[in-house]
């Protein structure tokens, strides 16, 4: 597989090894998981994922935004490998061992910009949350939160408490952490206000001053303000500058926290470490995880040194900050500062321009936004009426898999492109090929047409 760049699909989808692992699985796995279309994965290098007929597809979602420096990197497999022939868990609850202390080290250096910075491990995207929430709690003495609506935080109840993505993934869930107000996000291709972006007032951060702080909840009582500096699960919405600067005054005028959610959007995916250095203004609390260690687990909460200045057995983990995780994550660090970053901008910026350009001859593109490699594409009904057209984009989805591209869903209607982050020129040119495809034979679909996939 080594030198593959592009997809080859040589079997019908799924295939016939494929369809026993899936029938296996759909036996014995929870059926609470979301899978969009049947792809078996049985080994991957770089962007390229092969299945066990022998398929090759092209990963523009690399396992949801984490494998950051490609599959099976050989700098992280390498690192992975020493590590586990040394130390593979000894937790650094109790003890010590070089690894965690050099990664907290490089970890706190880059997030910490002005000040400096103290690190919790932990394992999952949630973890890092429900750590933060903690720590918010623990330091202001406070009890409660402001969130988003379409943003997602986990699945854990004090993550889903501030999650606000959608309903079924909270119900039957109740009650939730108490304490948790939602109000609008900056989201300016669908105004919240009616406004237009330029001739708005930013009425989504009076909101939270004029109504919130005045009718709901105190601003003396808020520990802090949770956000994703570029909305993820809830459609790749990218806010206007202004309306993240806004949340820092809001915070500093009333003592709040701000808490940056960098599950998806940091660790270089869009061209910087973080999403939020775009915006040049730094949060107190900075959650990580995803992308952090090239799929092996692990989660990291960056703070401020004086507000990590909780004693000891008020928050740990047995597993956060495994050594085998750690090295991953070192490998990474150093790909990303060396070539992968500056990688993202580039491609990124190639498939944004291409995406417009291809917004202009479809109908249905309603939107093209991101930032580096976290881009997405809105389908709608009508480019007037920005109605939903959750049908085609799944239905995309599902075109783009026959013909050998790896995409996901984010939001009601948007298709997310978050491929690994070492992807070339030719792979953004063939996924950008394969989703004009993809979208024409959707709508046709749709019509009842069945068009011809070169698959089925
Ligand atoms: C912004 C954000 N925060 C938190 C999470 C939760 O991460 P995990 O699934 O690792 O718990 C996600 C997962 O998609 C996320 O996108």
């Amino acid at each position: 597989m080594e030198k593959t760049k592009l997809p080859e699909i040589i079997s019908s989808l799924p295939g016939p090894k494929a369809k026993e692992v899936i029938e296996k699985d759909s036996l014995f796995t929870s059926p609470s998981y979301t899978r969009g279309y049947p792809l078996v994965a049985e080994e991957a290098r770089g962007a390229i994922v092969k299945d066990p007929d022998g398929n090759l597809f092209l990963d523009f979602a690399a396992g949801i935004a984490v494998c950051s420096t490609g599959h099976c990197h050989p700098e992280v497999v390498a690192a992975i490998k020493s590590q586990a022939e040394k130390l593979i868990h000894i937790s650094g609850t109790d003890f010590y061992y070089p690894i965690q202390a050099d990664v907290a080290e490089k970890i706190a250096k880059m997030v910490g910009k002005t000040k400096k910075k103290r690190v919790f491990f932990g394992n999952s995207g949630a973890e890092a949350v429900e750590c933060a929430i903690k720590l918010a709690k623990y330091y202001t003495g406070k009890k409660r939160f402001i969130a988003f609506f379409g943003s997602f935080h986990g699945r854990t109840t004090g993550s889903l408490s501030l999650t606000a993505s959608k309903t079924i993934q909270k119900e039957r869930f109740f009650p939730l952490m108490e304490g948790v107000t939602h109000v609008p996000y900056a989201n300016c291709y669908r105004c919240p206000f009616g406004q237009k972006y330029g001739s708005c007032k930013m009425e989504c951060l009076s909101f939270i001053e004029n109504v919130i702080f005045k009718t709901v909840v105190p601003p003396s009582e808020v520990a802090a303000i949770f956000f994703e500096p570029i909305q993820g699960e809830g459609g790749y919405v990218v806010p206007p500058r202004e309306f993240v600067e806004g949340l820092r005054e809001i915070c500093d005028k009333h003592r709040i926290l701000l808490v940056a959610d960098e599950v998806q959007s940091g660790c270089g995916r869009t061209g910087k470490f973080l999403a939020i250095e775009h915006f040049g203004i730094e949060a107190d609390i900075v959650c990580l995880a995803k992308g952090i260690a090239s799929g092996l687990p692990l989660s990291a909460v960056v703070a401020d040194e004086n507000i990590m200045s909780w004693p000891p057995g008020s928050h740990a983990s047995t597993f956060g900050g495994n050594p085998v995780a750690l090295k991953a994550c070192e490998a990474t660090l150093k790909l990303l500062e060396k070539e992968l970053m500056k990688n993202a901008k580039e491609q990124g910026d190639y498939l944004l321009a291409g995406l417009k350009e291809m917004m202009n001859r479809h109908k249905v593109i309603g939107d093209v936004r991101g930032i580096g490699l976290m881009i997405g594409v809105e389908l709608v009904k009508d480019k007037t009426s920005k109605e939903r057209f959750t049908e085609l984009r799944d239905r995309v989805e599902v075109e783009c898999f026959y013909r050998g591209l790896l995409v996901l869903g984010c939001g009601a209607n948007t298709i997310r492109l978050c491929p690994p982050l070492i992807i070339d020129r030719t792979q953004a040119d063939y996924a950008m090929k394969i989703i004009d495809e993809s979208i024409l034979a959707a709508v046709d679909f749709l019509k009842g047409e069945k068009r011809t996939s070169i698959i089925i």
